[in-house]
């Protein structure tokens, strides 16, 4: 059981964390960076997290601590902090290589993983590398953990959960034209993500077909659903989702 973990940035991602961590576990003790001071009261407030005096104190309250500041700060910041070999740091930036950190980080464990927003609601499935016990206990608390076997792989995996924003912007778009044709909103919202999110349980509970093969049986001949596919497919628009992939994953090479 994990009793104490640190956050050292104490931002969006951070506060997905928190609710995911109270939920699962209210009796764990939550150290919060003090910057910024308005969303560390916030979280303190609500979730009775208690707030350090500055970073170092952070990493002397607990051997545990998620290092959720943006990547471009990420080492000047834990630069100006002292690790001991028992600390487990964990490294959320996206795009940031173990290499790049452990100047800084040593002689403390430094794992890197990639929680999402659904954390919240401990529904992240949560990419980590290396494996890590006390890691993986950890994110269990906020939903699934998936261990990659190679660091390089993490990288194209991080671009998976720039899709998972993109996944809000289509069905942001779908319901927001449903609602033009003159359905109400509340009716084409949750008719819009029922339908998506059946379409996920029916591809996990079919974990034996291909999405193609799945796809196959719904765009038959002359259907409305092999109509609509083939415009998309005209218009380059499965495709400009592989090139926005692609997109992603050179930024990230490059951070
Ligand atoms: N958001 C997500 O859903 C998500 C998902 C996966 C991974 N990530 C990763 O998580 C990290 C944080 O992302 P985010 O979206 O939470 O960013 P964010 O909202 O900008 O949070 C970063 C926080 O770090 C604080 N900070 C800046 N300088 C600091 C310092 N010297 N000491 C302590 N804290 C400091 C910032 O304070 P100020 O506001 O005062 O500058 C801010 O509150 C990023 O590396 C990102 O790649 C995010």
């Amino acid at each position: 059981m994990i009793k104490m973990v640190g956050i050292i940035g104490v931002g969006h991602l951070a506060g997905y964390l928190v609710e995911g961590l109270k939920r699962a576990s209210p009796d764990i003790e939550i150290i919060l960076s003090p910057r910024n001071q308005e969303r560390s009261r916030s979280l303190a407030t609500k979730y009775n997290a208690i707030i350090a005096e500055n970073n170092q104190e952070v990493a002397n309250s607990t051997n545990l601590i998620i290092l959720s500041t943006r990547p471009t700060d990420s080492i000047a910041i834990a630069s100006n902090i002292n690790f001991h070999q028992n600390h487990i740091v964990i490294s959320v930036a996206a795009g940031l290589t173990i290499d790049q950190l452990k100047p800084v980080i040593t002689p403390a464990a430094i794992i890197r993983a990639l929680p999402i927003s659904s954390s919240a609601i401990n529904q992240s499935p949560t990419l980590i590398y290396p494996d890590n016990l006390q890691v993986r206990k950890l994110f269990s608390l906020l939903g699934e953990v998936l261990i990659l076997p190679e660091e390089t792989l993490f990288t194209t995996a991080t671009v998976i959960t720039a899709f998972y924003g993109w996944v809000y912007a289509l069905m942001d778009e779908i319901i927001n034209w449903t609602v033009h044709q003159g359905i109400q909103y509340d009716i084409a919202r949750e008719y819009v993500l029922k339908t998506v999110d059946s379409s996920v349980k029916m591809s996990l509970v079919q974990s034996e077909h291909s999405l193609a093969a799945i796809l196959g049986t719904l765009a038959t001949e002359g259907g409305i659903t092999a109509h609509g596919l083939n415009i998309l497919k005209q218009k380059n628009g499965l495709n400009a989702w592989i090139e926005a992939l692609e997109a992603v994953l050179d930024k990230l090479k490059n951070y």
